[in-house]
């Protein structure tokens, strides 16, 4: 079977990290390129928190820097989240910098599109700036992307904010433009994020899978994306969740914009489920997730990693 070719655009960030840990050893995902972006914490902190998980698995992915801050706004982060390093609570060996390309996300990704046989899938699980400035800097990848399947936003209320997802409202002109770009979106927000998670005696089990099992296992212990009783939610493990199996999900096609102008509204994403704006459709929004097949799915998945 052909491997899916993929970007990953993120800023490692404690659920990140078990993306990045699945995607990595999935047999069906090709990871080409990993982009980092502004988000849980500083652009620099997260590029160097991917370099740490590449050394971890041994795995020679390239890694190229992006933005470091919103295209319009002020930096906001979630180191409330993740912690002072984003990745806190286990001692990485220092990377090196090998792996880091010296040429910016938006140039990596537009090259690696570009050139690539397949059409290549791009999948942020952080504030979407990089994926804008994509489009906004060579419109011609819009029809070479084969799809964007992206962790943000929410058919209902928000994390950051009553109303909005942290990466949307990270920066949220940003993923306007992701939305209006006409490539193929598929949206995995926090309605599904909340229902992808995992409890005290999963992350027992997760720690004695492997050395990947012990490193998230100690991260856990530090992420404060919910709690070990009410459950971790593994947010962005749901966008690499729909790649490798995508009948865990139920999708809904809706037309999506987010607010950029609300005072209290801020980055929400608005979910027209009912297509009562009479707009086309411009995403795949998933709507609902087994959440016990998601379960079984990741702890598997990370008992493939080393
Ligand atoms: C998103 O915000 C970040 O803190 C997580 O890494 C995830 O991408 C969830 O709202
Ligand atoms: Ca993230």
């Amino acid at each position: 079977m052909n491997k899916k070719p993929i970007i990953i655009d993120t800023d490692p960030g404690i659920d990140d990290a078990v993306a990045l840990a699945i995607a990595l050893h999935d047999k069906t995902l090709d990871v080409r390129l990993i982009t980092t972006v502004h988000g849980n914490v500083s652009l620099e902190k997260v590029t160097r928190n991917a370099l740490k998980l590449l050394h971890f698995f041994n795995k020679d992915v390239p890694v190229a820097a992006g933005s470091d801050r919103p295209l319009l706004r002020d930096v906001i982060d979630a180191s409330e989240v993740h912690g002072e390093s984003g990745m806190d609570g286990y001692e990485f060996a220092a990377p090196g910098n090998i792996l880091l390309k010296d040429e910016h996300a938006v140039n990596a990704m537009y090259k690696e599109i570009m050139e690539s046989k397949e059409k290549i899938t791009l999948v942020p699980i952080g504030p979407l700036t990089n994926i804008a400035l994509l489009i906004r800097l060579y419109p011609e990848v819009v029809k070479e992307i084969k799809e964007i399947v992206l962790m943000g936003g929410s058919t209902s209320r928000g994390n950051a904010s009553p109303a909005a997802e942290f990466n949307i409202l990270a920066d949220p002109e940003a993923a306007k433009i992701v939305f209006q770009s006409s490539v193929p979106i598929v949206m995995l927000g926090l309605n599904i994020g909340d229902k992808a998670k995992i409890y005290n005696e999963d992350s027992k089990k997760i720690k004695d899978l492997n050395q990947t099992g012990r490193m998230i296992h100690d991260l856990f212990q530090h992420y404060r994306g919910g709690t070990m009783e009410t459950g971790l939610t593994m947010y962005d493990s749901t966008a690499i969740g729909y790649l490798s199996k995508p009948d865990m999900y139920q999708v809904a096609e809706a037309y999506v914009d987010v607010e950029v102008t609300g005072q209290l509204t801020m980055g929400a994403t608005i979910v027209d489920l009912e297509h009562q704006f009479e707009q086309q459709s411009n995403a795949k929004v998933a709507v609902d997730l087994d959440d016990q097949a998601f379960k079984h799915w990741l702890i598997n998945s990370l008992a493939r990693c080393n």
